[in-house]
Formats: structure tokens, sequence, C-alpha cells
């Protein structure tokens, strides 16, 4: 597809109506003023002064979300030149893709976006690589054939996320026989699919530890604790949760408290994220370890973005440093947590 057919289409989609609400931070500018490609300002020979960057986010299912969310929108401010249109595609792919089509058809210099599940993207990224817009997939990865439709993919290791976990379980819990029952996140999205994976790698060549149930709270608080109420009922013995992050975690901290048991006590629980309530539920006990997912990623994708749009090479892929939590390391780190 050439770029004005994948204009014109982008517009034509524009026009039947966008779902997603465009928010406009840092500048009221609605981003006609920015219309070069990626290529032109290196073309040109000087870097660019301002740049539009549309950004799609997931929504706002978790404290993890907020913390992301509020850090790209800290460090992509029209002091540090940026224009942000920002979109919350509310956990949907389908909303996802109409912003991306959006920012496409309004000629950003930029897209950036987390994707919510790994599949489905090829369509909409060959019409921003056609319209000479570069993309950056930030937190979570996309599944498609070309790799080339982004430029590069900040984030973390879920798999080795989820291996840490799997580690720990089988050394503190799997000294004896024990049942785990699971807390999946998003089907389909990267965290859900790689944490699993690397949990399930980490426990394999130990026989003392049982999955018995593994289901989707879809990384929401009240998702977690309506699904563990669920488990609750249907195991006869849970030792051990692993949810695959501390909002669902926190959701089943409620339900297991509601069936009379002591979370962290009578079932151990182990998660993923480090997020302010996660890491308080972990230094009083009610939680027993956490790897960390650091959702801090507005500035490394501020440098990420000028450099793309000024035609100089990023590394395809940069993994983010992640830290693990017992209860005197949560309690210890409390007070400076960012998130
Ligand atoms: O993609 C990162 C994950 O998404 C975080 O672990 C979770 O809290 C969020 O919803």
């Amino acid at each position: 597809m050439n770029w004005n057919s994948a204009r014109v289409r982008a517009l034509g989609l524009l026009t039947v109506g966008a779902v997603v609400a465009l928010t406009g931070c840092g500048s009221s500018s609605s981003g006609s003023a920015s219309t070069s490609s990626s290529g032109s300002a290196a073309a040109a020979g000087g870097a660019k002064k301002n740049i539009t960057i549309g950004f799609a986010q997931v929504g706002s299912e978790s404290g993890w979300r907020t913390a992301n969310t509020t850090s790209i929108k800290a460090a992509l401010t029209k002091d540090a030149g940026f224009t942000l249109k920002f979109a919350d595609a509310q956990q949907k792919p389908e909303n996802q893709i109409q912003a991306i089509r959006s920012f496409i058809a309004q000629k950003v210099d930029v897209i950036a976006f987390s994707p919510v599940v790994t599949t489905g993207w090829d369509s909409v990224l060959e019409e921003a690589k056609a319209a000479n817009i570069p993309v950056i997939l930030t937190d979570r990865a996309v599944d498609v054939k070309d790799k080339t439709l982004y430029k590069t993919f900040i984030g973390s290791d879920f798999i080795e996320e989820g291996k840490r976990v799997g580690e720990f379980v089988s050394t503190t819990y799997g000294t004896k026989p024990i049942n785990v029952v699971e807390l999946e996140g998003t089907t389909g999205s990267a965290p859900a699919i790689d944490r699993k994976k690397g949990f399930s790698d980490a426990i394999a060549s130990n026989p003392n530890i049982k999955v018995v149930a593994s289901q989707t709270g879809n990384f929401t608080r009240s998702e977690g604790k309506q699904t563990m109420e669920g488990l609750l009922q249907s195991q006869k013995q849970i030792d051990v949760l692993f949810a695959h992050n501390d909002d669902m975690a926190l959701g089943a901290i409620e339900a297991i408290e509601a069936a009379g048991k002591k979370p962290g006590v009578d079932i151990k629980i182990v998660s993923i994220d480090g997020v302010k309530d996660g890491m308080t539920a972990l230094s009083t006990g009610k939680i027993n370890y956490i790897v960390e997912c650091n959702p801090l990623l507005g500035p490394d994708l501020a440098t990420l973005a000028k450099k793309v749009v000024n035609g100089e090479s990023v590394d395809a892929r940069i993994v983010t440093h992640d830290d693990a939590f017992d209860q005197a390391g949560a309690t210890k780190a409390l007070p400076d947590r960012k998130y």
C-alpha cells in the first residue's frame, strides 16, 4: 500500500467516528502543525524541534498501568519538545487499532503503543509504515511477520519475570507437595503468555509442584477477586497463589480473607509488578514475594522517539531492569517507592 492509499484509508476510517478519545497533552495544537515524517527531519539535515507523538495506551486496568501513563505524560511534555496525543483503549485491541489509524490520519511524527494482545497488528502497522511514520513498542510485544514494522521495543522480559517467581516457589515452598493456583493476565497479552511460560519452565523439574487451576483475572483487582472466589470454592487445597500482577493478588487477598483464611500464611502469594499497594501487602506479610516490572518508561520513550524521528539508529530490543522483593526488601524499599 502506498502513502496516499494508506492516508485515504485512514481518513475514511476516521470519518466513521473515533471511539477512542484523543487528548492533546503538553500543547493544545491539533497536530496538523507537525506533519514531517521520520525521514524528512533527518533529510533536512536538522533535529526536529517539536515532535508530535501518538501514544495508544492499553487502558487503566492496574496500578502499574496508572504509573506507566503518568511516567509517559510527564516525559512527553511541550517543554521536552513533544506534542502528545494520548488514547486510552480501555483494554480493547480494536480501540487501539482505531487510535493508531487516527494518528496516521493526523500525520503524527511517531507512534508508540503498548499492545493489549500480541496478534492482529500486521495491517495497521503496514499502514503506518506506508505513511512513513515510525512505530515504537513499549511494555508489550506484538507477534508480526515483518519485524521492520516497528523500530524498537522497550520493556521488561516477561518470561524472565515468570521464571524468577517460579524459581522462588520451587525453592521456598516446593520442598514438599504443594497445590498452586494461577491468576493469569489478559488472555492473549504478552505478559500473560510469557509469565505463564517462564513460571511453568521454572517449576517443570520439581515433581512436588502441581498447578491445579489457571484462570484469567484480566489484570484487574475486581476480576482477580472474583476468579479467586471461584477457585476457593472449586479447589480442595490451595497452598500457593501465583498472580500475574499485584492488582489481581490484591483482589485475591480480599477473597481469601472473606473465606476466613489468612493471605500470606494459609495461602502463600507471589506476584509481579511491585506497585505501592502490592509492596505494602508484601511488607505486612499478606504477599510473600514480588518480582518487579518497571513501569517508568516515559524518559526512555522520549529519548527513543527523538532518535527515530531524527533518523538515528536504535536497538531493536531494549530490556528494562527489574528487581525482586521479599518482605524485608519491600519494607526497606517502600519509603522511596515512586509508584
Ligand atoms: O504489561 C504489563 C502488565 O500490564 C502489568 O504487569 C500489569 O499490571 C498491567 O496491567
